[in-house]
Order: C-alpha cells, then sequence, then structure tokens
C-alpha cells in the first residue's frame, strides 16, 4: 500500500534558505527517499506571488516523492497536519546587526506559529526553528504550543557543528569522516562553544591535535563568527549551507544519529537551566534527541559554556520583559 505522505510545512518559503531547502525536501533527502511529501509554503501576503512561483518550479521538476504543494499566507492552514515545520521565515541579519537586535523584530513572528502549531499540527509534529535568533524563537514557539511535548522544539546548530568539522578537516588536513564527536554548546551565536576537548580524530582527542592558540584564537572564533563572515562576504546571510544543515538536522532527528549537535529544551544537564533552548552533544534514538551524558567539562570549557548559557537567560529575559513569553 502507498504510505501517506509526510506534511513538511516550510515558512519564509520565498527567502533564499526556502530556495535552497525546497527542492531537496521534494526530492527525498529530509526524510527518505522512500517517503512521499507534501509540502506547505507559508509567507507573507507580499510574498505569496513568489512563493508561488517556487511551487510551479517545484511541480516542473517532476519529483516521484512529491505528492502536492500548497501555499498560503494563513498559519492555521499551513500548520494544519504538519508532520514536521521548518520555521525559517523571519527577517535576516544584515552587515553590522547583532541577533540581540532582532529579538524584538522577530520574536512577534513566532508566538501566533507556536499557536497555529499547537491548534492544528499533527501529533507527531516536530519544530525546527532556523530564523534568528533561533534558540530563543524556538522557545517562544514552544512557550504558544502547551500542547505540543516541548522536545518537539528544537533550534538549528547543525550549520555551526557542519563548520566546525570543515575547519578542523582543513586545519588537520583529514577529511571530515575521520573528525567524531564534535560538539557545539549554547546559543547559535557569537557566544557558542565549539568544542575540541570531545571531539576525536583518528581515535585521539581533537585538541590535542591542535596547539592551544589556534584552538583559542583561530578555531573558536572562525566558527563562531562564519556566520558575520558570510553576510559580509556574500552581502546576505549563508542559504544554502543552512538549508544543508537544516535537512542534516531533521534527516538525523527521523532516522537516528550518532554524537552531533543541536539546540534542544535542557533538562537541566551540564548546568544549563531547564527549560533554556541550548545546544547539546547528542544522538538520535527512536526518533527522539538524548543528550550525551557524563562528559567531563574543564575550566575552560566551563567557562566558555557558560557565557553562551548566560546570553540564552538574557535573550529569555528580554522576550519575557517584552510580553513575548
Ligand atoms: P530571506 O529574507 O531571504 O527570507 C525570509 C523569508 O521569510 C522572506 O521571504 C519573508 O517574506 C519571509 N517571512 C518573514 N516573516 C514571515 C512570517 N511571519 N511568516 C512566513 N514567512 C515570513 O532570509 P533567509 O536568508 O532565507 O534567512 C531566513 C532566516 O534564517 C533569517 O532569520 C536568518 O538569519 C536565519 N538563518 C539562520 C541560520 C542558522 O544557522 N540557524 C543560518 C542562516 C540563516
Ligand atoms: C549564520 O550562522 O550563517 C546565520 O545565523 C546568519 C546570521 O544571521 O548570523
Amino acid at each position: 500500500m502507498a504510505q501517506t505522505p509526510v506534511k513538511v510545512t516550510v515558512t519564509g518559503a520565498a527567502g533564499q534558505i526556502g530556495y535552497a531547502l525546497l527542492f531537496r525536501i521534494a526530492s527525498g533527502q529530509l526524510l527518505g527517499a522512500d517517503v512521499p511529501v507534501k509540502l506547505s509554503l507559508l509567507e507573507i501576503p507580499q510574498a505569496v506571488k513568489a512563493a508561488e512561483g517556487t511551487a510551479m518550479e517545484l511541480d516542473d521538476c517532476a519529483f516521484p516523492l512529491l505528492s502536492g504543494i500548497e501555499v498560503t499566507d494563513d498559519a492555521g492552514k499551513a500548520f494544519d497536519g504538519a508532520n514536521v515545520a521548518l520555521l525559517v521565515g523571519a527577517r535576516p541579519r544584515t552587515a553590522g546587526m547583532e541577533r540581540g537586535d532582532l529579538l524584538q523584530a522577530n520574536g512577534g513572528i513566532f508566538g501566533p506559529q507556536g499557536k497555529a502549531i499547537n491548534d492544528n499540527a499533527a501529533d507527531d509534529i516536530r519544530v525546527l526553528v532556523v530564523g534568528n535568533p533561533a534558540n530563543t524563537n524556538a522557545l517562544i514557539a514552544q512557550q504558544h504550543a502547551p500542547d505540543v511535548p516541548a522536545e518537539r522544539f528544537t533550534a538549528m546548530t547543525r550549520l555551526d557543528h557542519n563548520r566546525a568539522l570543515s575547519q578542523l578537516a582543513a586545519k588537520l588536513q583529514v577529511p571530515v569522516t575521520e573528525i567524531m564527536k564534535m560538539t557545539i554548546w549554547g546559543n547559535h551565536s557569537a557566544t557558542q562553544y565549539p568544542d575540541l576537548f570531545h571531539a576525536e580524530v583518528g581515535g585521539k582527542i581533537a585538541a590535542e591535535q591542535v596547539d592551544e592558540a589556534w584552538l583559542r584564537d583561530t578555531f573558536i572564533p572562525t566558527v563562531a563568527k562564519r556566520g558575520a563572515a558570510i553576510i559580509e562576504a556574500r552581502g546576505a546571510s549563508s542559504a544554502a549551507s543552512a538549508a544543508n544543515a537544516a535537512i542534516d538536522h531533521v534527516f538525523d532527528w527521523v532516522n537516528g544519529a550518532e554524537w552531533t549537535s543541536a539546540a534542544i529544551p535542557s533538562d537541566g544537564s551540564y548546568g544549563v537551566p531547564e527549560g533554556l533552548i541550548s545546544s547539546f552533544p547528542v544522538v538520535s534514538r527512536g526518533g527522539k534527541w538524548e543528550i550525551i551524558q557524563g562528559l567531563e567539562i574543564d575550566a575552560f570549557s566551563r567557562e566558555r559554556i557558560d557565557a553562551s548559557v548566560r546570553e540564552l537567560e538574557e535573550e529569555r529575559a528580554a522576550v519575557r520583559e517584552l510580553g513575548l513569553i
């Protein structure tokens, strides 16, 4: 019997990331090469026409797995029966802006979308927030969806994870596939902490294979500020690499994965206050993210994890102050 299509809702579908993402979803890369999908494209009214143009192009690909496309500016309709929601639509950061500047601009989007998910989505809904500030936007959406299990709201730090793999591979002149146990801790922001003290290359701790000055003064800032460097170079924020990371995150969440990084609601592990949506070392088992437990955290790492978590607490306090949660 033919499998029921999985409904995937993408917000900001007419944007840059949307354009890099939708064709890959429709081709089977998000969920698996044998899983039919139905796409729902949510946009603001001014961008619906452009999203319809993208839908025409999707039609023109004749993807065997794509069973239908709808385009709408109505969040209730877009999330109706949704199994996967990719919340991409937001105002991107432009040169000179920090994520904090975006809280007010974008916070207002994620409350109503969280409520629309709460009221309309399928029982197995999984949400990945890409739009920045991603961790706190995910928290806002989650807080407006009391009927959805809290752990179904996640934010994307997989792009940071992939950036860290690539930087380390280039430094050590090894293929990325030789690197295991990479972790991004904290916020998807310049305070994030890419951790080489648990990462392994060829079975040995990565931090022991690079000099401390490179780790501290080159690796960490290069990974943490890569988003700003891309904006500076491209004149626009990362799009294809962000779409690629979103695909990686959802594929692994649904299909299972060994050690990777994802921003998920904290259960208090590693001193991260419960409820904050913070990046951790995770595995995916039975369709759920689980935080890898029992890692020793040295003073160098502790200081950096704490700084990023403090920023998440400040963002939470700021959106409380603004009445967004
Ligand atoms: P973009 O401006 O090209 O597209 C954003 C789209 O969202 C636009 O088409 C806009 O009309 C739409 N939109 C705005 N408000 C909406 C709403 N309420 N409902 C539905 N759609 C809405 O931006 P982009 O380059 O695609 O980036 C999107 C977001 O992703 C930005 O916030 C950016 O900062 C973020 N981002 C996150 C990461 C990450 O690693 N987490 C990486 C790159 C970009
Ligand atoms: C990125 O990491 O590329 C994005 O989050 C862009 C940004 O706004 O920093």
